[in-house]
This record gives structure tokens, C-alpha cells and sequence, in this order.
């Protein structure tokens, strides 16, 4: 019989049984796929984005099914970051998985208020830190403006001992300039991507078809777009890349892992098959196995890319 083969990852300080992570804003607080999902089948999970309040997210309706994804404007609907540590901790404590805590707000007072709060909190393994929040002092998100970004993050690496992972948006000219200047503010690893701006209208009513007019893509039809982003930021900056968007298998986590991620996240694949993130672990090790890799983490930035003589030339 073939040895299984080992699946564990190091995201910085934070190690990781295998390279899959429940997305944030798709896995709840953990505690609702609980009854569905053995957590400890995952590497990580990563919360809903929190707030210093409680919020009630954007108007209705909220979600729309897209060719091979779905569109969302819940906004960052949440508990707020008081109750999540009275009264959802409590269970997460108990997980046997990773916790990754996604940090969100409005300016950055905000986005302090909730890692100083969250780093007095016994349990929580890395912050993540949702970037793409729109700043309310200048309507900008962070992620689009390298300097805030930079600033943004250095900010809260000054204030906590746990890791710092910068999730960032897609929706830039690029996101490898972006990368290199949370890198350079101490990030200890980027997420990407976020989901990417889009919109859909209903014809009958001529209507937009979410409250909030535009929402976020996520999703299948997003994977090139993540990958494409994923090995941008990975030849740009030394820290470990986790992978986002569209990973619905096994086969799909080894192709963001090939383009130079660490880890990967499942998170549209949730509300198709709340055991997504399990099969896509369960899968990654077959995958290995059969393609008699022993460890996955000599996938990792594997990629082989061919030399300009073996490209052929294509006029558009
Ligand atoms: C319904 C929904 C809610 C989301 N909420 C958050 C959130 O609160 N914070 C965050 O950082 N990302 C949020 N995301 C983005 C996902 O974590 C992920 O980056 C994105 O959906 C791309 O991955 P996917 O294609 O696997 O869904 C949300 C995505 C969806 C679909």
C-alpha cells in the first residue's frame, strides 16, 4: 500500500495539517456546518469578515446565480467583534482546525480596534484582513492604493504577535504592486483574490438585479482570473500566497498551488456542497498519491514555464 502522502503547510509561524481553508463570508462562524462537515477535514477555516458593531449588511436582495458563479452584495453582515468573541469563540476554541480571523472596517481606527481586541483573545491562530472594505473617510478600498495598503498594514503588525495575512482585491491594474507593498508593511502572507466587481439586470423591470445595484463575482468563472493573480503576486514577493476563487476540487487546488500558493480556500464551492472543502482535501491527497508526489509542498510554485522558442507565436 502507497504511504499517504503528507499534506501539511506552514503559512508563516502558522502551521497547517493540509492546504485547505474554508473562505471568510462562506463558512459562517464554523459553527453552522458543524453538524454537516467534520472541521478538522479542513486545514483552516476563516470567519466572516467582523466589525467593532454588529451590522446588518447591505439591502436585499442579496445573491444572484451567475453562468458558473454567483453574485453577492451581503456586505460585511456580522456580529460585531464583542459578541463573535462571547459567544462564538467559545465554539471555535473547541474546533481541531485552524482559526483564521478575517478583520474588516471602515477607516483604519476601526480595523485596530478589532486586532487589538482579537489578539487579547485566547484561540485565534492568524488574522486575516479584508482589504477590500470600502474606507468611508476617502471611499477608496485599501487595496487599490499601494501607499494605504502599505499603511493599512503596518499599522496592525505594530499592535499584534499573531500573523498577518493581507487578502486582497482583484479589482486593480495590479495586484503585484499592491503584494509587494503589504509585503514590505510586514504582512506574513497575502490571500487572493476577493471576489471581482460585477453586475447583472433584470430585463423584465429593468431593474439592477441586487439591492446594492453591483455585488461581487465569485466562483468557477473567476479561477483564471485568481490564478493569473496568484503567480503575479508569487513572483513578486517572498511571503507564502494563499489562493482564492473558484475551487471546486482536488485537481483545481493543485493548479493554484502549481501557480505558486501555499494554501488554497474553498468558498462558493460551500453553498453548492456544504462537504466541499472536505472533498477538495480528500481529492488533493488522492491526487498526490496517484501522481506519486509525497509531499504537497513540492507543488508549490512548480510551475514550468515554456522558453520563447517553445512558444509559438499567436496574432490575435
Ligand atoms: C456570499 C459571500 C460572502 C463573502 N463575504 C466575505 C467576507 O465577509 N470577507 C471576505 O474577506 N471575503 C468574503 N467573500 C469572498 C470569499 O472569501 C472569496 O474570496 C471569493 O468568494 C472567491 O472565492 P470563491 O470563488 O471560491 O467563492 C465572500 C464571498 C461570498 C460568495
Amino acid at each position: 500500500m502507497k504511504a499517504q502522502p503528507d499534506l501539511s503547510v506552514s503559512i508563516g509561524a502558522l502551521k497547517l495539517r493540509n492546504p485547505v481553508l474554508a473562505a471568510s463570508g462562506t463558512f459562517g462562524y464554523g459553527s453552522e456546518y458543524g453538524r454537516f462537515v467534520n472541521l478538522s477535514d479542513f486545514g483552516g477555516i476563516v470567519t466572516k469578515t467582523l466589525t467593532p458593531e454588529p451590522w446588518p449588511g447591505n439591502p436585499p436582495p442579496r445573491a444572484a446565480e451567475t453562468a458558473a458563479g454567483m453574485l453577492n452584495s451581503i456586505g460585511l453582515q456580522n456580529v460585531g467583534v464583542e459578541a463573535f468573541v462571547r459567544d462564538k469563540m467559545p465554539y471555535l476554541r473547541k474546533m481541531d482546525t485552524a482559526l483564521i480571523v478575517n478583520v474588516g472596517g471602515g477607516p483604519v481606527e476601526e480595523f485596530v480596534y478589532v486586532t487589538e481586541r482579537l489578539s487579547d483573545c485566547e484561540g485565534i491562530d492568524a488574522l486575516e484582513i479584508n482589504m477590500s472594505c470600502p474606507n468611508v473617510s476617502g471611499g477608496l478600498d485599501f487595496s487599490t492604493d499601494p501607499r494605504r495598503a502599505g499603511e493599512l498594514v503596518s499599522a496592525l503588525r505594530s499592535i499584534t504577535d499573531l500573523p498577518v495575512i493581507a487578502k486582497l482585491t482583484p479589482n486593480v491594474t495590479d495586484v503585484g504592486e499592491i503584494a509587494r507593498s503589504v509585503e514590505d508593511a510586514g504582512a506574513d502572507a497575502i490571500s487572493a483574490i476577493n471576489t471581482l466587481r460585477g453586475m447583472a439586470v433584470d430585463i423584465r423591470t429593468r431593474r439592477p438585479v441586487l439591492g446594492a445595484v453591483t455585488g461581487g463575482l465569485s466562483g468557477p468563472a473567476i479561477k483564471p482570473v485568481a490564478i493569473a493573480a496568484v503567480y503575479r503576486i508569487a513572483s513578486q514577493v517572498d511571503v507564502p500566497v494563499i489562493g482564492i476563487g473558484g475551487i471546486m476540487s482536488g485537481e483545481d487546488a493543485v493548479e493554484f498551488l502549481v501557480a505558486g500558493a501555499t494554501a488554497v480556500q474553498v468558498g462558493t464551492a460551500n453553498f453548492v456542497e456544504p462537504r466541499s472543502g472536505a472533498s477538495v482535501a480528500r481529492e488533493l491527497a488522492g491526487w498526490c498519491a496517484a501522481s506519486d508526489i509525497h509531499s504537497v509542498r513540492t507543488l508549490i510554485g512548480s510551475m514550468r514555464i515554456p522558453s520563447q522558442e517553445d512558444v509559438p507565436c499567436h496574432p490575435l
